[in-house]
């Protein structure tokens, strides 16, 4: 399947958290885990790695790293020479992954799904979580206040088939079998959110020797996305997700 143009651009430009609330975001939802030293860990949908590279740096787990994109798994696999970290990288799809059933104790995801059919991806995280093993997901949602138009337009730059809503991402959780742990609700990422990330720079990515070059369509892509979200921004929001398959 070729990639989707906004996909492209921002492997192009290859930033360290490309969800909602960066970093920080994801620093505060591991707070609700104890993870061991043996546990296998999945970041599917890795982009350049900043996660799970975190990840097998903090808790010694075995942390596997899938990506479907060479580019972003180089990216990703650069990172984790630099920063020390021993991840094993994957390239795979997510629809179809390279992992056997009831392996992993926590399956992380942070903006993947909405790019994919929800529900088969889902299916396949059931498939490959032990049992009792986690879910985490953060994924962005609208309003039924989105105006129609503003929705087609968001989808058709971000190459997305659905802007689910919080209530669909929980039915789409629920109906796959999962059973919620916790889920939040959270405001487009403001001010605070930015604040936040300043004080989590991302070690790999401001390196003043290696310039990022963008094609001009990618560079048109990201700033129609810009301004998509920005005047949308009271219509959006992101769920966190904590699921358990019990
Ligand atoms: C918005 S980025 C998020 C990256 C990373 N999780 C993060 O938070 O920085 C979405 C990622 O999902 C990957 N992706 C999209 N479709 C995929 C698929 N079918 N299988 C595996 N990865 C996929 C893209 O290559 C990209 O790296």
């Amino acid at each position: 399947m070729p990639m989707n143009s906004y996909l492209k651009a921002i492997t192009a430009l290859g930033g360290g958290s490309l969800h909602p609330g960066g970093f920080s975001w994801t620093l505060g939802i591991l707070r609700n885990f104890t993870i061991a030293q043996d546990e296998v860990i999945l970041d599917l949908g890795c982009g350049s790695g900043r996660t799970a590279c975190h990840l097998a740096k903090t808790y010694r787990a075995h942390v596997f790293a899938l990506d479907n994109s060479e580019t972003m798994l180089s990216k990703a696999k650069s990172r984790a020479l630099q920063e020390g970290a021993e991840v094993h990288f994957v390239l795979g799809d997510m629809l179809d992954l390279p992992f056997k059933d009831n392996i992993a104790d926590l399956v992380i995801i942070e903006s993947v799904l909405i790019f994919l059919p929800v529900r088969a991806a889902l299916q396949e995280c059931f498939r490959v979580l032990k049992k009792k093993g986690y879910l985490v997901c953060v994924e962005m949602f609208a309003n039924g206040s989105l105006p129609e138009n503003e929705r087609e337009e968001l989808k058709s730059v971000c190459g997305l088939n659905q802007i689910p809503s919080y209530q669909e991402w929980l039915n789409y959780f629920q109906s796959t079998g999962f059973t919620f742990v916790k889920t939040l609700q959270n405001k487009f990422p403001g001010a605070l959110e930015s604040l936040k990330e300043l004080f989590n720079p991302d070690p790999c990515w401001f390196r003043p020797k290696e310039q990022v070059f963008l094609d001009p369509a990618s560079l048109s892509v990201l700033i129609k996305y810009k301004r998509l979200m920005m005047r949308n921004k009271k219509h959006l929001g992101f769920g966190t997700f904590i699921l358990i398959k019990e």
